[in-house]
């Protein structure tokens, strides 16, 4: 129960889903953690179950500012950072012709470029042996209908796992991701989409999944926590995937 001890975490979007899993795990394993939400409301109800066990902080991933405030808010109270998760997504699916340049930036910004500034942002921070994990996805490597955008922007993150670690190895910094298949969450009722599309998407990926279910938060947590512990420390600029089989079989 210890496989965090010492350690100092920060998880983006920790409120609800993968992410309030993963926090749960995280404390459950002694680490001293912080995790943001976007909504109030969010917040709040982490609130009422984490209690003053977690630090809780107000940050839109998608807004550049955001990382930059987020990590002055760090420094203020933690002495180092030795994990980041950085889980907030945006899970926007339409069809291409549904895409415009606005609802294009906004995934962008959420999973690609506010990562990049917040992982930039807390560089001071990070300790010689940070691990920072990515959440990626399976999208990534597939060609699920609908997920064009969304699915370009974890490809983005599996190629920065790969370059920062390029970059940040002489620190000892691990920059690794974190890939989950179709995962137990409310992330399906915020893909965009009307009823009958959510419906399809929900068969089509169902008949896609080897294991024939859905995974839940607490098998995506249980791989996050080994990739924040010193247990996998051989691990670098990876992706792991937990996935029910999707990417492979
Ligand atoms: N569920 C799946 O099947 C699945 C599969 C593959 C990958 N993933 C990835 O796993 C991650 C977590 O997904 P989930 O299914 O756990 O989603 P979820 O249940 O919808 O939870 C998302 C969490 O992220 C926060 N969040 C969302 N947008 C944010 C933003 N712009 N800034 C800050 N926080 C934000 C939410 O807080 P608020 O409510 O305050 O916005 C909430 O705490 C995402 O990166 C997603 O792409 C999920």
């Amino acid at each position: 129960m210890n496989r965090l001890k010492n350690k100092f975490a920060l998880i983006t979007g920790g409120t609800a889903g993968i992410g309030f899993e993963t926090a749960k795990q995280f404390l459950q394993e002694g680490a001293t953690l912080a995790i943001t939400g976007r909504s109030s409301k969010g917040l709040h109800l982490a609130k009422k179950k984490f209690g003053n066990d977690v630090f809780l902080i107000k940050s839109n991933a998608g807004v550049i500012e955001d990382q930059k405030a987020l990590a002055k808010q760090l420094v203020d109270i933690f002495p180092k950072l030795d994990i980041l998760y950085i889980n907030a997504g945006d899970v926007t699916h339409k069809p291409l012709e549904k895409w415009d340049e606005n609802s294009f930036d906004q995934v962008m910004n959420t999973n690609l470029k506010g990562p990049f500034f917040l992982i930039q942002s807390l560089l001071p921070l990070l300790s010689e042996s940070a691990s920072i994990i990515l959440c990626g996805s399976v999208s990534a490597q597939i060609g699920l209908p609908q997920s064009s955008v969304y699915a370009a922007s974890k490809a983005g993150l599996i190629s920065l796992a790969r370059t920062l670690s390029g970059e940040l190895k002489g620190r000892g910094i691990r920059v690794n991701t974190l890939s989950p298949g179709p995962t137990h969450t409310d992330a399906f009722k915020k893909f965009g989409l009307d009823q009958e599309q959510e419906e399809a998407l929900v068969e089509e990926v169902k008949n896609i999944i080897p294991l024939k279910r859905m995974g839940s938060t607490l098998e995506i947590a249980k791989a996050a926590v080994f990739m924040a512990s010193d247990e996998s420390t051989y691990m670098l600029g990876s992706e792991l995937l937990i996935d029910g089989g999707v990417g492979n079989v």
